[in-house]
């Protein structure tokens, strides 16, 4: 069964007027459109016409992907699922994938990534649900503090956590907590069709307790309906999922491929569990892996805005630098995304996977500074970003 993406392209529809533009229209366009718009920009100064469009008309084509929040609903009593109406320029996602998504947080906007949950909708919305994390900044303002109408910031779906096609007769999904959520958006797709998938689907599902189930009513429905075998393990109770319980939970183990998604444990357990029997996994992580050792971190100097940030060698410029109220880019936070690259002008920093350290030297390195993801980097001494 194809995977769907989940909206239509709205950049398919062809533009008013119909059919291509020729090129003495486009011409035309190209000479006039430059001029209307320094007009326009005039006539709105300070702001631009962008600025003015945008408060009118924030999902329009054209300007930044943004989404309005269209409703939230509380899952269990720490997680809630946020319905957005994402703008123009949203282009659809493979069930599986993730949304970077910014929002302002006390006037500091954060960007995190968010496992979008639906399968195909008909409304073109999009849903992500989110779990609260103790002291957790944006977790705790999208379950708790958001409201329908607020207008947050997205980025296309990205991510290759997505069902194979054809797919395998046989599967198994290992899920704990809100690691449920890229697998809800796969079971969507699958089962959103009168008809029934022909895949054998296992879910092992681990949370701390039934109450704390995300989608627990939807997945005991599947295993209900036949759709899917359900494993449902409530860690109060039994404890955490034990990779050798596998072969118990699913004689057939060694036919499915594994997808699985959840905490940094269970997800590093199952990797040497797999790569010792010759399995195939695939995971998705929310959090990086960290194996390097700690180095004696250093002060990072902020150019820019003259600020000096204490960076311990366990901890990420990214996160030292926004809990010191430094506005730094940021999507992933776990070294996929590229968003948070900065130049570093002079200094040496650690990439807190493998230890390896990077030089900035005035003189000798690149004058406009060498590249550093600064989610995944620790000072390694005293350094200077141009940022
Ligand atoms: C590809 C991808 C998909 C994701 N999908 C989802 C999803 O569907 N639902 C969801 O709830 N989250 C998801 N996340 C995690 C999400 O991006 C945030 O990391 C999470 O919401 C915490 O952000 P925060 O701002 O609340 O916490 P922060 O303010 O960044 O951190 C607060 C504290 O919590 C710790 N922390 C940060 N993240 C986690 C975490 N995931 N688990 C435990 N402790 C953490 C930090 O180290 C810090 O000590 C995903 C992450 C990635 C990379
Ligand atoms: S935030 Fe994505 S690579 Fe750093």
């Amino acid at each position: 069964m194809e995977p769907m993406t989940s909206t239509t392209l709205p950049g398919a529809r062809s533009a008013a007027g119909g059919g291509r533009p020729g090129p003495l229209r486009r011409t035309l366009r190209d000479t006039i459109a430059p001029k209307v718009r320094q007009v326009a920009d005039a006539a709105v100064t300070p702001l631009s016409i962008d600025d003015v469009l945008d408060h009118f008309h924030p999902l329009r084509g054209g300007s930044e992907l943004r989404g309005r929040v269209v409703q939230v609903t509380p899952e269990t009593p720490r997680s809630a699922t946020v319905l957005i109406k994402p703008g123009r320029g949203w282009h659809g996602h493979v069930p599986g994938q993730f949304v970077r998504l910014g929002v302002d947080v006390d006037g500091v906007r954060l960007w995190r990534s968010y496992s979008l949950t639906h399968g195909p909708r008909p409304d073109g919305l999009i849903s992500i649900t989110v779990k609260m994390v103790p002291g957790g900044a944006v977790s705790t303002h999208l379950v708790r503090r958001v409201k329908p109408g607020t207008l947050v910031h997205l980025a296309p779906a990205e991510g290759d956590f997505v069902l194979p096609q054809p797919m395998p007769r046989k599967l198994l999904l290992v899920t704990a907590g809100s690691g449920i959520t890229p697998v809800i958006g796969m079971l969507r797709n699958l089962f959103h069709k009168a008809e029934a998938p022909d895949v054998d689907i296992v879910l092992i599902h681990s949370a701390l307790a039934r109450a704390e189930v995300i989608f627990g009513r939807e997945i005991r429905g599947y295993a209900e309906a036949g759709l899917l075998r359900l494993v449902e393990l409530h860690t109060d109770t039994r404890g955490r999922l034990d990779v050798d319980e596998l072969d118990q939970l699913v004689p057939d183990l060694a036919e499915r491929p594994t997808y699985a998604c959840g905490p940094v444990g269970l997800l590093d357990s199952l990797e040497e569990h797999h790569a010792a029997r010759g399995l195939e996994l695939f995971v998705e992580r929310f959090r990086p892996v960290l194996l390097a050792e700690p180095g004696e971190g250093g002060t990072v100097t902020f150019a820019a805005t003259g600020t000096d940030v204490e960076v311990a060698g366990d901890t990420a410029i990214l996160d030292a630098a926004e809990d010191a109220g430094v506005l730094m880019p940021s999507g992933c936070r776990m070294g996929i995304c590229m968003s948070c690259v900065l130049p570093l002008k002079e200094g040496t920093v650690r990439d807190l996977r493998n230890g390896e350290l990077t030089h900035a030297v005035p003189g000798e390195t690149h004058p406009d500074g060498v590249m550093v993801q600064t989610c995944i980097t620790s000072a390694a001494g005293p350094c200077t970003f141009s940022h």
